[in-house]
């Protein structure tokens, strides 16, 4: 809860502070830490309280991470699925938020839609909301990914990531991400008409730490060699579709191979998974030694863990 008692929503990195953003970082990596002890990524911190899964699109991680998180901190889970909740035979989105939330802690939710039908649901101050992917954004993925960093580098300042691929919704979170930590530099290639939304960049460039830049070129000359991360994404964002049919001649360029990890040879690769092995990422890269993508999914989990902590006020 917010210090007015409110319900604290993570519908947009933008409604975070610098701080919030750091604080559930940190408290995901301390998480994840514990995971490995005797202790074990477990908690009472969700105990009494009752959180609702609703899933309009398919997840395998993100509906996974946040159910097992909150069952792992004591909470009582409702899961919803695409064709359950009366939104499907016409009750409004004012009248649902209000309903669900006399009877509910928090909202996880999942719809590839506009996010604004979560700023409904978010009208009220019982329940707080969680976008786990709107068609815009996937902010959690992004806190999931600074929290993979965190683990990997022991802190994301400075850090220089290289992201290949479609301006998508990880994209446009991790840009919004990245950019709040003094010194990180995120530079995307993404094909010609894929790009980043030109609010991504403005709103990223409004609230940049020290020395942190997003940039964004469409082609693939001048690669930088010096990178900690490669990152990527499938090329068929849940939910999307492309009305070019020759789409995919456009993003082959465009994928990481073993040719485009040697040029950054002390970089890790990441991937928000799904993967498409032989499109976006070669098995080669993916399955290789410097690929993170199966931990950075793990930890999906402990920072799904943080962002209901930070939801109820835990910290
Ligand atoms: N990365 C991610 O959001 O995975 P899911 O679609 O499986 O949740």
């Amino acid at each position: 809860m917010a210090d007015d008692g409110s319900a604290r929503h993570l519908i947009s990195l933008d409604d975070l502070t610098d701080g919030a953003v750091r604080d559930i970082v940190e408290r995901g990596a301390t998480i994840a830490r514990r995971a490995a002890t005797a202790t074990g990524a477990t908690g009472s911190g969700l105990a009494g309280t009752v959180v609702g899964i609703y899933f309009r699109r398919t997840s395998t991680r993100t509906r996974t991470a946040f159910t097992s998180g909150a069952l792992r901190l004591g909470a009582g889970v409702i899961a919803y699925g695409p064709g359950d909740l009366q939104l499907n035979t016409g009750e409004s989105s004012e009248d649902t938020g209000r309903v669900l939330s006399g009877m509910l802690d928090v909202l996880v939710a999942r719809t590839a839609d506009d996010p604004a039908e979560m700023r409904v649901w978010a009208g009220q101050r019982r329940m707080a909301v969680v976008n786990a992917m709107s068609a815009d954004e996937h902010p959690t993925q992004a806190l999931a990914d600074l929290t993979t960093l965190t683990l990997r580098f022991g802190s994301v300042e400075g850090l220089r990531v290289l992201y290949l691929g479609e301006g998508n919704n990880t994209a446009a979170a991790l840009a919004r991400g990245l950019s709040r930590y003094p010194g990180a530099r995120l530079e995307l290639r993404t094909p010609p008409g894929y790009g980043l939304a030109p609010e991504v960049h403005r709103r990223a460039a409004a609230t940049a730490a020290r020395g942190a830049v997003v940039r964004e070129r469409h082609d693939l000359a001048d690669l930088p060699r010096d990178v900690d991360v490669v990152y990527t994404t499938r090329w068929q964002t849940t939910g999307t579709s492309k009305p070019d049919p020759d789409w995919r001649a456009v993003f082959a360029p465009f994928r990481v191979t073993a040719e485009v990890m040697e040029r950054a040879p002390k970089a890790v690769f990441m991937h928000d998974l799904p993967a498409h092995r032989g499109e976006e990422v070669s098995a080669e890269v993916l399955d290789g030694p410097a690929a993170i993508a199966f931990e950075q999914a793990e930890n999906k989990m402990y920072s799904a863990m943080a962002v209901l902590e930070w939801c109820r006020g835990a910290y």
